[in-house]
């Protein structure tokens, strides 16, 4: 038996974080280790700032791996610590030291900031140079970036030097010629009224002695471009130009730290980002580039002094970064098709992405190359971009003529697989190289999954792709079409899902702030966070509908069950309290009749459509009871019993009014029983009826789905539940109208927004709403992982220190292969029929136990080679690996 290993070390949920937001953060492990029944029996961690213990935990008797806080001399600002741990095992057999982690404090005080916000001085219209040509003209009144630079000098090389960044708008830092980090869109989109994120960077490599240039190039992104869909209020959500704010910390030999930050020292001048927005794209020209403009010596006599400025309405607040950056990530050959009817040559990268394209080129001086992007192509093979609505999502280049050249836009993203290359004359395809870059926060990726269909292996893929591509820096309902939107159903239905794919606390204890800063002072939680562009029509955010302003609710309960992570819940406790008595004052009666909003209901269901009221109350029945375990989590006992009562009082109401004594509910829809079964709302003997009610609607729709987006999460869990796992396969397997393989045998390589976004009868689904990159109906995936592979979190035991595992065989399915990389460390699930066996091989990771659920009793088992005395179909195993046989 080997020792055990602390792997994955977490500080904050980052590797490494770049800057705390509190003064004691909390760190994490999982373990490896070999043979069975491992346990951490005790821990010890160290944290460093250099040579300086700043606290050494001492050997603590536990086994919590899990958000272990500081304790140490209160952490300065501007510092960097490195951390390990050890461990002890059962036998009380030490570990060795992990390898070491980092992480720098940040500015963590407003005080620490002394740099200022700056921006180029106003001019009109889109930025325009006096004397005014029209370089930067556009019909969108789109500005150009602005390229910001600053000499300074040094006596010295600093042995240690640190980049604090933030824009309102975007930024591309650079020092000394050479960009620093590898972040795009950064510092990301939050409301910029109330609190912008900065980003630190380690640039002690790019200092030297003597003289030295920092420069930043800023563009539009969500602070001033175009977001959304309403062209009564395009752009300027936030504010008309974009601005930065810099400070650079040089420490050198003798302890002394130097500042250079961003002031009226700098200058600004635009450059060849003519414009770049998410939905027009972005033009540059070649010609108007500034080589050296970072670097010291570049004469910058014709530059601008900048203005130093007070952003409207108050400066926001600044907050280190909490989620991972976004970052180009994986890279796709762009292959020739055919030339289109437009003249331009059609070019498929094999992947829907969110991105943009890189070109390589040689071209003549003033040639311009032309991309536009789509998602498909229609019957005729041209480009479609009808579904993009005002997003124009085309990118011009306009070359130099010197040799090869390179190009990639950089403050805009578009959704697409397609391009239109539109060449200049005398150009030819072969001049041209394509490459499609995908972009998006980039969380590590928590597990895999092969089965024994081919159909199902890509709609896993169309899954994860859907989530990479609606990661950027909020989850977003589309990346492609004048949306891009944080929406919380789509999110709320989808992050059980999304859990599995990728690790995505930090990404949610990001956008927890934006929702919460986007509550409305009457308690009310909103469709979409950030929230200020969505509705024109309004000064305030947009209240959310059931199932959508409910997401915060849902998200924080399975936050906890994923991570075991109860900073989050107390952090935003209080909000969601606020949310709950919004509903309940609206509606003394217990029906969720009042405060609905834009009650989207069961949103883009097909076939009947569900009431929407019984809809709204059913998931009243849920955040009440979800309440009631959150209350008991956080310590609140007072409030366990009140919303349990509150639930029950709503479930009598639902009964009262939509359930018949046959246990029919009101509209007869499918979404209608899964979502009583589900939420547990009905007493047993109307749960039975109300179960053969769902077989009953599967039969009348040929054995189809029909559910929308709130229904589509419960269909596969539900039909496994109440013993009918069989049913949920059919769905799972279908490849006709409507399900997931019915896109699939079309080509998709994401999840559609709509069953029927393209169909042979119809066509396209109506250009107002038709994405082909929505993760809603992704949430399918959830009962992949924790079902069919059987790697479910236990609510009794947060954070996966016990998994359920609960798999479900299937002999069409064939095989299935999978991994977790839990909280605690990687769980793995293989399963494969031959025969009228099936084995499944199963690993569950030191400090674990698994609760095995299995259709029937096992004719085997065995603890690696060893066998074990057989039991019935329920056991608890400690970590190791098994294998099980079952008849079948
Ligand atoms: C979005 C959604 C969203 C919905 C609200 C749509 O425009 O794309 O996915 O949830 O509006 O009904």
């Amino acid at each position: 038996m080997t020792k055990l290993r602390p792997i994955a070390l977490r500080c904050e949920h980052h590797a490494a974080p770049m800057g705390l937001n509190r003064p004691a953060p909390r760190f994490d492990w999982a373990l490896d280790g070999d043979g069975h029944n491992r346990c951490q029996s005790a821990y010890r961690l160290v944290v460093r700032a250099g040579e300086n213990v700043l606290w050494d935990s001492g050997k603590v008797q536990s086994a919590q791996a899990r958000q272990i806080e500081y304790a140490g001399t209160a952490l300065a600002s501007d510092l960097r610590c490195t951390w390990s741990v050890m461990v002890w095992d059962e036998e009380n057999v030490a570990s060795d030291w992990s390898d070491a982690q980092h992480f720098c404090t940040g500015l963590m005080h407003p005080e620490d900031w002394r740099a200022q916000w700056i921006a180029r001085y106003f001019v009109l219209p889109a930025g325009r140079e006096a004397p005014a040509d029209n370089t930067y003209d556009n019909r969108w009144q789109a500005r150009p970036a602005d390229h910001l630079r600053r000499d300074f000098a040094t006596v010295e090389r600093p042995v240690r030097a640190t980049a604090y960044v933030s824009a309102l708008g975007l930024y591309e830092l650079y020092l000394n010629g050479a960009r620093v980090g590898d972040a795009v869109m950064a510092p990301g989109w939050t409301d910029y009224h109330q609190r912008v994120e900065y980003q630190s960077y380690d640039v002690t490599d790019l200092v030297g002695a003597g003289a030295n240039t920092i420069g930043a190039l800023i563009g539009e992104g969500w602070y001033s471009g175009r977001v959304g869909h309403n062209q009564r209020r395009a752009g300027n959500h936030y504010g008309g130009r974009p601005a930065l704010l810099c400070q650079l910390h040089l420490e050198y030999a003798d302890g002394r730290v130097e500042t250079i930050v961003s002031d009226g020292q700098w200058t600004t001048s635009q450059g060849p980002v003519c414009y770049s927005d998410f939905l027009m794209g972005e033009q540059y020209d070649a010609r108007l580039e500034m080589p050296g403009w970072s670097e010291p010596g570049f004469d910058a006599s014709g530059w601008q002094p900048v203005e130093v400025f007070v952003p409207d309405p108050r400066p926001p607040r600044l907050e280190a970064s909490r989620g991972p950056q976004v970052r180009e990530t994986v890279r796709f050959a762009g292959r020739y098709l055919r030339q289109a009817k437009t003249g331009g040559h059609i070019y498929d990268f094999g992947q829907n992405i969110a991105g943009y394209v890189a070109l390589e080129l040689s071209g003549k001086v003033g040639d311009r190359f032309t991309l536009r992007h789509g998602e498909v192509l229609d019957g005729e093979g041209e480009l479609y971009v009808a579904n993009l609505r005002h997003a124009v999502a085309t990118d011009h280049y306009i070359a130099k003529g010197e040799g090869r050249e390179r190009f990639k836009p950089r403050f805009t993203f578009h959704g697409f697989r397609y391009v239109e290359l539109t060449l200049p004359d005398g150009a030819s395809p072969d001049d041209v190289t394509l490459t499609g870059i995908a972009i998006h926060n980039d969380l590590p990726v928590t597990a895999s999954m092969r089965t024994g269909s081919d159909m199902v292996n890509q709609l896993l893929s169309n899954i994860e792709w859907s989530q990479r591509d609606n990661f950027i820096s909020v989850p977003t309902d589309c990346p492609q079409r004048d949306e891009r939107y944080g929406w919380s159903a789509d999110a709320q239905v989808f992050w059980k899902t999304a859990g599995y794919v990728m690790d995505v606390s930090a990404f949610l204890q990001k956008w927890f702030e934006d929702i919460a800063e986007a509550q409305l002072p009457d308690g009310a939680f909103t469709d979409v966070a950030p929230s200020k562009p969505l509705n024109p029509y309004r000064i305030t955010a947009q209240p959310g509908a059931p199932g959508w302003g409910d997401a915060p609710v849902i998200l924080a309960w399975q936050h906890w069950l994923r991570y075991g992570d109860r900073a989050l819940l107390e952090r935003h406790f209080d909000r969601l309290v606020a949310w709950l008595k919004h509903i309940a004052d609206a509606n003394p009666d217990h029906l969720r009749v009042n405060a609905v909003y834009n009650n989207y209901g069961d949103w883009l269901s097909v076939g009947p459509a569900s009431d929407r009221t019984m809809v709204a109350t059913a998931y009243w029945v849920l955040v009440a009871d979800l309440m009631a375990k959150l209350s008991g989590v956080v310590g609140r006992t007072d409030l366990v019993t009140h919303y349990a009562a509150q639930a029950n009082a709503v479930r009598t109401a639902f009964i009262a009014t939509f359930v018949d004594g046959d246990g029919r509910i009101a509209g007869d829809t499918q979404t209608a029983y899964l979502l009583a079964l589900d939420f547990a709302i009905l007493p047993s003997d109307l749960h039975q009826r109300a179960a053969a009610h769902l077989l009953r609607k599967l039969d009348e729709a040929e054995g189809h789905l029909q559910t929308g987006f709130l229904g589509v999460k419960h269909l596969c869990p539900v039909l496994s539940d109440i013993g009918s796992p069989q049913r949920a396969y059919d769905l799972l397997l279908n490849e006709t109208y409507p399900s997931w393989g019915f896109s699939i045998a079309q080509g998709a390589t994401t999840i559609w927004e709509r069953w029927d976004g393209w169909t042979r009868e119809n066509g396209f689904q109506s250009v107002s709403m038709n994405s082909f990159n929505h993760y809603a109906y992704g949430a399918v995936g959830e009962w992949l992982y924790a079902r069919v592979a059987g790697i479910d979190w236990d609510e009794d035991a947060p954070g996966f220190s016990s998994i359920r595992m609960r798999p479900l065989f299937d002999r069409r399915l064939g095989w299935i292969e999978a991994h977790y990389d839990a909280p605690t460390g990687r769980v793995e699930s293989a399963w494969r029929l031959a025969d009228e066996i099936v084995t499944w091989d199963i690993r569950i990771p030191p400090n674990c136990t698994g609760q095995i659920e299995l259709p029937r009793a096992p004719l085997s088992i065995c603890a690696g080679d060893t066998p074990l005395p057989l039991t019935g179909p329920i056991t608890t195993l400690g970590s190791g690996r098994y294998t099980f046989t079952l008849a079948i």
